[in-house]
């Protein structure tokens, strides 16, 4: 068995993608919320690929920050071809020469390269003894891609769509533009590209045939997975692999009991886990490393970003983000939950509440019209109808503590920081700025003044 921690790559991703209309590198572009780039990434990693070089040259700056130093790097400061780009990396690839045998190259912007295609090309490589081995793909409509030039079963050149013969336009199994080079072998080609073809540049794919010519073994490994090969070079294409993803998640979900009403809106990112019997309508988006529990209704209209939500929770018509939401919790519609927030079993949630960075214990209730900032409340509270913690003064946030089965009037202000005591109650309209005692009333607005025929007076003048 190989260990594929022995070997490393290098992902092509210094292209523009002009035809993207895109601000960003091509390769940044997202696929179910993820840039393409971290795809590719995550399938080496998976795949037990420890050293990685990402060859950039499009706005490099921001591939480099996105990348934040976990892996090397390699600039094509001029796009002259993908053979050109592999030898930016050459230093990379002089690096691990004494330690690995064999190296991975890949196209940043095709994000379906997976773990069994890249572990089986491996396996195919090494027992062949080949020095390229090229990741291939039958497809209906080869369109654009390299073609697969074979003599007999043997692999002898790939023709780019540009050079293709008629007789080559019509070979369906195409160039993944994946490839396993053993290392030297890669080494000892680099200076020996051309490019005296239609576009004026260095092509990769002419390794097969310069390794064939001096005698050397090139291969072909074709994918089980011909959706491997699948790349996007503009928006509609972009959607496509979104589409293509998206539905993989989606029916893993229904293979795990998850119950889906529509698929209509309904976009799921490929960390979330959702529990068996949860159901999910219309318009939910879950993404990020969500954990939805058992049994729980989310949507229609639904957003949940990197939030665990406990069994049998109900939240419709919500929006949370990086929060935990416990079991039997009924939360909507139309709440914000904003970034770390507890909110505990039990809790009730109503129209038009926004929480944020606050831990609400078990059984509390807020119905309604209320906004709950940097607050610490306890078990069995109840928030009357529009009340506010009032927690920036401008300069600086600060907390209100709710203790257990205090109860907060409509229209209450609680201006942090303040404390309010266990079995408290505060009186409608107050505008709370001292603590109050446990099991004290606070009340706090002006006396009612009736002015008798008030009204009567004013008609008859
Ligand atoms: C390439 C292959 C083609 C294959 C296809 C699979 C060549 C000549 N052709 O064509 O056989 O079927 O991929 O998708 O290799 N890149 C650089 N620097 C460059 C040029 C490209 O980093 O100078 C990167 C791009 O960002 C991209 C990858 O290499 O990630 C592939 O380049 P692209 O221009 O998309 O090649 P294709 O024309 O698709
Ligand atoms: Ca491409």
């Amino acid at each position: 068995m190989i260990s594929l921690g022995e070997n490393c790559a290098i992902i092509l991703a210094a292209g523009d993608g002009k035809r993207m209309k895109s601000t960003l590198p091509k390769v940044l572009n997202e696929v179910l919320f993820e840039p393409m780039l971290e795809w590719v990434i995550l399938a080496c990693e998976n795949s037990g690929l420890g050293n990685l070089c990402v060859v950039a040259g499009y706005e490099h700056e921001v591939v480099e920050r996105y990348l934040g130093g976990r892996h090397d790097i390699a600039l094509q400061l001029e796009r002259k071809g993908t053979a050109h780009a592999v030898m930016q990396a050459e230093s990379f690839l002089n690096k691990h020469s004494a330690s690995c045998d064999n190296v991975l190259i890949l196209c940043g912007d095709a994000p379906f390269m997976n773990e069994d295609t890249i572990t089986n090309a491996l396996k195919s490589h090494t027992e062949c003894g080949n020095d390229v081995t090229v990741i291939t793909a039958l497809i209906d409509d080869p369109t654009g891609y390299g073609r697969i030039v074979r003599n007999g079963d043997k692999i002898s050149a790939i023709v780019e769509q540009k050079e293709a013969s008629d007789k080559e336009l019509l070979i369906k199994e195409v160039n993944s533009g994946a490839y396993w080079f053993k290392i030297s072998a890669l080494l000892s080609i680099l200076d020996e590209f051309e490019s005296d073809n239609s576009q004026n540049e260095f092509y990769l794919t002419d390794a097969i045939s310069i390794i064939l010519n001096r005698g050397g073994n090139a291969g072909a490994f074709t994918a089980k997975d011909a959706k491997i090969i699948l790349g996007a070079n503009d928006k509609r294409a972009l959607f496509n692999l979104h589409k293509i993803a998206n539905d993989e998640v989606i029916n893993k979900h229904f293979d795990n009991g998850v119950e889906f009403l529509s698929l209509d809106g309904v976009i799921i990112g490929r960390n979330v886990k959702i529990g068996a019997n949860a159901k999910i309508h219309s318009g939910t988006i879950i993404k990020g490393d969500s954990v939805i529990g058992e049994g729980a209704v989310i949507g229609p209209n639904t957003i949940i970003d990197n939030c665990i939500i406990g069994k049998d929770s109900v939240l419709n018509s919500v929006q949370a983000y990086d929060s935990t939401i416990a079991s039997d919790v009924r939360i909507g519609p139309f709440v914000h939950i904003r970034p770390n927030s507890e909110i505990r079993s039990g809790v009730k949630i109503g129209d038009f509440v926004e929480i944020k960075n606050s831990t609400i214990g078990e059984n509390t209730s807020m119905s309604h019209l209320t906004y709950v900032g940097d607050s610490d409340v306890g078990k069995n509270v109840n928030f009357g109808c529009g009340c506010v913690t009032v927690n920036y003064d401008g300069c600086k946030k600060s907390r209100t503590i709710i203790k257990d089965r205090a109860f907060i009037g409509c229209n209450t202000n609680l201006i942090a920081p303040v404390t309010i005591g266990e079995g408290a109650y505060t009186a409608a309209g107050s505008t709370i700025t001292q603590d109050v005692p446990d099991h004290a009333l606070a009340i706090e607005r002006g006396k009612q003044n009736n002015k008798e025929g008030y009204a009567l007076r004013k008609i008859k003048k």
